[in-house]
Formats: structure tokens, sequence, C-alpha cells
């Protein structure tokens, strides 16, 4: 399996995207981009920044700024995986609150801050042997990746699986607010003008309402194998 391709995975929010992700980059030896990470430290810069909260909206000064904003991702060897830092400073866990959660779709529905952020991931996977993950993946960022999949999964379980991952990181949440979350941000994501989560065409359906992650897991990387070889 020499083979390097790219492999794009879209869905709505919490449909375990990034957990299939990460263990494919890890089972290949590609590179793993959270391309939602890219959208949330971006929110959390503008919201430290007072130019998006609950009662603010500044998409011009959003604009201005964008700028100022430099993203990068540092592996961490001892967790496995990349963490996003900020202008030097590690965010990883802030980038996941509740409250980044709630700002980040409007955030994302600014063009300006989709075209840099596309541009930056394009660079990152030029040279193939990547998995991103994200809402554009196969239609905007590479519309000619070798493998593209499309996650789902009912509303009412992704929000389960959100809620418990909140509760055991010792997040004081309520089931109600993460399942309207997940709503808010399904709505918004699927129907902002600028690339709008939609399943591209050639993208493989992938619903695992009723799987759990191991079963997702080697389902997904026979996908893989099966494209690899042929
Ligand atoms: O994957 P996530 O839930 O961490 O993404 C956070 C938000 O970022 C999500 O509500 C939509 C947005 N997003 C996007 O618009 N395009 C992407 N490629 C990835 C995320």
């Amino acid at each position: 399996m020499n083979k390097k391709i790219t492999i794009a995975i879209d869905g709505f929010s919490s449909t375990g995207k990034s957990t299939v992700a990460k263990g494919l980059a890890k089972k290949l030896n590609y590179v793993y981009v959270d391309t939602g990470a890219m959208y949330r430290a971006v929110t959390l810069y503008m919201m430290r920044k007072l130019f998006v909260s609950d009662t603010n909206f500044d998409e011009e000064a959003i604009i201005r700024h964008l700028p100022f904003v430099s993203l990068k991702f540092v592996f961490n060897e001892q967790k496995g995986f990349a963490e996003m830092y900020l202008n030097g400073e590690n965010v990883e866990k802030e980038i996941r609150y509740m409250e980044v959660s709630e700002q980040v779709s409007k955030v994302a529905a600014v063009p300006e801050v989709r075209k840099l952020l596309v541009e930056q991931q394009q660079e990152m996977g030029k040279e193939k042997g990547v998995v991103m993950d994200g809402r554009d993946i196969g239609t905007v960022v590479f519309p000619d990746a070798e493998l593209k999949i499309f996650m789902t999964a009912s509303t009412e379980k992704r929000a389960q699986r959100r809620y418990d991952e909140l509760i055991e990181r010792g997040d004081e949440v309520e089931f109600d607010a993460v399942l309207k979350n997940v709503k808010d941000r399904d709505f918004m994501d699927s129907t902002r003008e600028d690339s709008p989560l939609i399943k591209a065409d050639d993208a493989v359906e992938f619903d695992n309402s009723d799987l759990d992650l191991q079963e997702q897991f080697d389902q997904i990387l026979k996908i893989v194998e099966d494209r690899l070889s042929e």
C-alpha cells in the first residue's frame, strides 16, 4: 500500500468524523487535518477581541483582523495527535468549549474566513497522504480527492455523543443545550451561502448511528483499502 491518496471526510457536527479520521491517519501513516479546529481557533481569536459574542457580530472587524491570525498544528507525541496553536498558544482545549461551538458557524459563514482557511488546507494537503475532515473537503478543498466519505448519524445520537464527551471532560452542560447547539449548527452549516455542507456526488455515504467505534473504523478501513488497491 505505497500509493498515497487524499481522503476527505465530511459530515454534520459530532458524527465522529475526527475519531475515524485520526485512526485512519495513524493506521496509514498519513497526516490528519481537523479543519473544524481551524474555524474554531479563528472564532476564539475573534471572541477574545469581542468582535463575536451572543450580542455582537462585527463582520468587518473580523475580516480586518484575519491577517493577525496565525494557525499551526503541532504534533503532541504523548497524545498521538496534532494540537491547534493560535498565534503560538496551545488552544486545543479552549476551542472545544460550548461558548466557541455556539459562535463558530457564524464565523465559518464569512467568505473571507473560508477563503483563507481553504488556501491553508490546500497547502497542507498538497503532497497527498492526508486525511482531512470538515464540511467542504470533498466539495471545495479537494474536489479531486481519491476517496470521499460523507458521515451521517441521527441528531439525537450525535447530541448524546457530544454530551458524553463534554461531561467526561468535566464541563457542566445540559443535554438540551447540546442538542440545540447540534441542531442550530446543522441548520447554519447546511444553509449558508458560501460552501454549504452538502454531500459530494462521488462521496460514499456512511451512517454510523448504530455502529460502535470499532465497527465504524473497521468498515471505513475496508473502504480505504479497497480504494487503495484499485
Ligand atoms: O467539525 P467541528 O464541529 O469542530 O467544526 C466546527 C464548525 O466549523 C462547524 O460548525 C462548521 C465549521 N466548519 C466549516 O464550516 N467547514 C469546515 N471544513 C470545517 C468546519
